[in-house]
């Protein structure tokens, strides 16, 4: 099975015709837009319900600071203070919408025995992020840190972190969702019921940056291999195999196709500083020439072609196609989750050329998340080895020329930075930030003036 839905057990002012010609509200080939009936429906599920039962104490959330080895407000006195300092400490966000007390990607609920309460992840963990102080549902977290959060979490409940044959993360914002669906269903039989010995998959996908859920409208497969139908419904419902059963699920699917509604009707956010005209203008040539025929055109209406480009021809890490083993997918396509969307296989294969709306806010860029800012990713020979990750998603770590985030290279070699995971290795596994040398044959004006068109996008 190929996915990632998962979790485990546990500016200024735009020229109007920028505006006007930027594909707002304008629908591309995959079907009609969502009921709105439905995607009110689905908001509510996403943002008020939670669907697994609570995996750590209300205590632990309070607690956890005593692994932190740096002075946390006090969670009493001072629960503001304290929910500010986690949440930078493990790369949360403020919940744009009402959640107790709790940032995005955190649900209030009950654990399994009914009674004590506690809180879990949910999809917004991965799936909700902020720019320039700004929350926003289906922007990717660019700064979560699942192999530091998780075990202090359950630490602080007095339990270890449940041994994981797959590594969560090497740097913040990237996540191993891909690895967390594999191993849940190693964990069942097609019919879904609980395995006594897991099966062996033989896959090993790396970890890998979410993408922005803005774009999944555009698309008529879904996914960073482009294998999956983007109106499969079931395959988001991945993360649930932690608990629920044949029956539980087949309850939940109105739930979720209501979800899958709301995740349909998501607008990226409008670049917020001023665009020269002009230039974006020629870069919109410098587009249509050299890079509408992978991602598309932008107009009044978006035409995206879907394009599944052959590895050897984008070029980059293979690690994320060639760790997913046609045995995983098999046995995904055996289960009720694939009856109506089987995941394609055999054929070859490579990565899925993405809509670029919204493109400005999503950084970094590629499946990985291995490239800053969209210079470096049109200029392969200016990317950065390794780089660490900036401290917050605050406008000052944003790079309005270069489109991305400010990052700052760290030397082969030297001693890791304090906060180990804000360093992002190229060298590691699925990591690597080769290939998609697209934009290299162009000069430096050219690249500027396509920068300048992609911010209207
Ligand atoms: C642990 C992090 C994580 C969690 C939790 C998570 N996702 Fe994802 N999601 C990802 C990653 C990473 C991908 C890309 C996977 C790939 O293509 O291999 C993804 C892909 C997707 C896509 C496909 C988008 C596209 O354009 O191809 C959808 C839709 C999606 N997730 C919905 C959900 C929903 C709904 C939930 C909660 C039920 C959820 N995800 C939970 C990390 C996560
Ligand atoms: C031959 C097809 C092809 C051409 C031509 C092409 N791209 Fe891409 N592009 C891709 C594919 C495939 C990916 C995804 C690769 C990956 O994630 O590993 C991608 C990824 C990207 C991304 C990162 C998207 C994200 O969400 O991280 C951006 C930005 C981008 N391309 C811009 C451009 C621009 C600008 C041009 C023109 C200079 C261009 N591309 C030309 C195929 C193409």
């Amino acid at each position: 099975m190929r996915t990632a839905t998962m979790r485990l057990r546990p500016g200024l002012v735009v020229l109007a015709f920028l505006v006007v010609s930027s594909g707002l509200g304008t629908w591309a080939r995959a079907g009609e837009p969502p009921d709105p009936a439905a995607v009110e429906r689905g908001r509510k599920a996403l943002l008020e319900r939670s669907f697994l039962n609570a995996e750590w104490s209300d205590a632990a959330y309070k607690t956890a600071s005593k692994y932190w080895n740096e002075v946390a407000p006090d969670p009493e006195s001072d629960p503001e203070g304290y929910a500010r300092a986690f949440a930078t400490r493990y790369g949360f966000h403020p919940a744009p919408f009402p959640n107790d007390g709790l940032p995005m990607g955190l649900k209030r609920g009950v654990k399994a025995d009914g009674v004590t309460k506690g809180m879990q992840v949910d999809c917004l963990v991965c799936h909700g992020g902020s720019i320039g102080g700004q929350s926003y549902v289906g922007l990717p977290n660019t700064q979560i840190d699942y192999a530091g959060f998780f075990p202090d979490l359950f630490r602080a409940d007095g339990h270890r972190l449940p041994l994981l044959p797959f590594i969560l993360n090497t740097a913040r914002g990237t996540t191993n969702a891909g690895m967390m669906s594999i191993v849940l269903m190693s964990m069942r039989n097609p019919d879904l019921s609980i395995r006594t010995f897991p099966l062996a998959m033989g896959s090993n996908l790396p970890e890998l940056d979410a993408p922005p859920w803005w774009v999944l409208k555009y698309k008529t497969t879904m996914y960073y291999d482009g294998r999956t139908p983007s109106a499969s419904v079931r395959s988001i419902m991945q993360f649930l195999l932690a608990e629920k059963s044949a029956a539980q699920f087949r309850d939940l699917e109105p739930a979720f196709t209501d979800i899958h509604a709301y995740i349909r009707s998501l607008e990226a956010p409008r670049y917020p500083f001023p665009i020269d005209a002009p230039s974006a203008e020629r870069g919109r040539a410098v587009f249509e020439k050299s890079c509408a025929e992978c991602h598309g055109t932008y107009g009044r209406t978006v035409d995206y072609p879907n394009e599944v480009v052959p590895l050897d021809v984008v070029g980059t890490d293979p690690a994320r196609i060639e760790g997913l083993s046609d045995r995983s997918v098999a046995h995904y396509n055996e289960t009720w989750f694939a009856e109506n969307h089987p995941v394609e296989i055999g054929g070859e294969r490579g990565y899925q050329a993405p809509p670029l709306v919204g493109i400005w806010a999503s950084a970094p860029y590629l499946h990985n998340g291995s490239v800053p800012t969209l210079r470096a990713l049109l200029d392969s020979p200016r990317r950065p080895r390794r780089y660490l990750r900036p401290p917050s998603t605050d406008f000052e770590h944003y790079d309005q020329r270069d489109v991305g985030w400010k990052a700052v290279e760290f030397p082969e070699g030297g001693p890791l930075p304090r906060q180990p995971r804000r360093l992002f290795d190229a060298s590691r596994y699925g990591l690597g930030n080769g290939g998609h040398t697209f934009g290299d044959k162009l000069d430096e004006a050219q690249r500027t003036d396509l920068i300048e068109y992609l911010k209207t996008l």
